[in-house]
């Protein structure tokens, strides 16, 4: 029979070498929910209440959502090799695949959607939450919306490799419903870690659910385009979301646009097709 306090020890150690600090609750709580910092916040807050996976992870950038200027001067890169990073999103997902902070979705998930892709990306890539696809699969983005997203992905000169993928999310909502905010909120130390370990230039938020949710922002997707907001050291774009697209058509040329706005931002040209 196995030894329960080996097992609570080792669970302890996989936590502590994930990068979390907070024993999850079996339930969400409110004091949970209170121990989130309130979106409005400024980063620095939430610095204090969510883990750094590597404390060594440089951070030159001032916290808080703004509007960032064009003149801003470059970022000292993170020097974290890519094996550690590697280590840690790894020791994280295992975490992830046992939460149950959520208990619906953990009761219904076939398994956890933690994200995929390169560890040292210079930009991240952030959507709702998976869809039945993505449950199946334990990818995120592989459905219709995802086989879209990788027209994207390809238009801009990329590969899926080359960037990083999650989601605000990391289990499936029952019916694709929307995420709730306790959902966002029990699964947010998950993202932030993500953020912090991979340390991308860029984010992208793919729809309102996740401009919505990283941002704090009520403001319409439609009105955070084409703009730079901060996350940590990260230049956060808006832009709908591939399901918007299949929807509405028309939408691809603004995305088209938003897309040519990061390129031009990261000092890159989209390959002529
Ligand atoms: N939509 C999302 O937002 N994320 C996925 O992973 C798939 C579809």
């Amino acid at each position: 029979m196995s030894n329960p306090s080996r097992a609570l020890r080792q669970t302890l150690r996989d936590w502590q070498s994930a990068g979390l600090t907070h024993l999850p609750h079996a339930e969400p709580t409110a004091a949970l929910v209170a121990e989130t910092p309130a979106r409005g916040d400024t980063r620095d807050d939430e610095a204090a209440a969510v883990p750094l996976p590597d404390k060594s992870l440089p951070d030159n950038q001032p916290s808080g959502i703004v509007d960032v200027p064009q003149s801003e001067p470059n970022r000292i890169e993170s020097t974290v090799p890519r094996a550690k990073r590697v280590q840690q999103l790894e020791a994280l997902a295992a975490v992830v695949s046992r939460c149950v902070r959520c208990q619906e979705l953990a009761e219904t998930r076939t398994q956890t959607v933690f994200g995929v892709g390169n560890p040292e990306a210079r930009v991240m890539f952030i959507g709702e939450a998976p869809g039945a696809d993505e449950d199946a699969q334990g990818e995120p983005f592989v459905g219709k919306a995802g086989q879209l997203l990788n027209k994207i992905i390809t238009a801009c000169g990329w590969k899926r490799e080359d960037l990083y993928i999650c989601n605000i999310l990391r289990c499936r909502p029952p019916g694709n419903r929307n995420p709730s905010p306790v959902e966002a909120a029990n699964c947010r130390e998950y993202l932030d870690a993500q953020i912090r370990t991979v340390d991308p230039e860029y984010i992208v938020c793919w729809g309102s659910v996740a401009a919505g949710n990283l941002l704090d922002e009520t403001t319409p997707i439609g009105r955070l385009r084409q703009k730079w907001f901060r996350y940590g050291r990260a230049k956060v774009l808006c832009t709908y979301h591939p399901s918007y697209l299949l929807r509405n058509p028309s939408a691809k040329k603004p995305v088209w646009d938003d897309m040519k706005f990061l390129l031009s931002e990261m000092g890159l040209e989209p390959p002529v097709p």
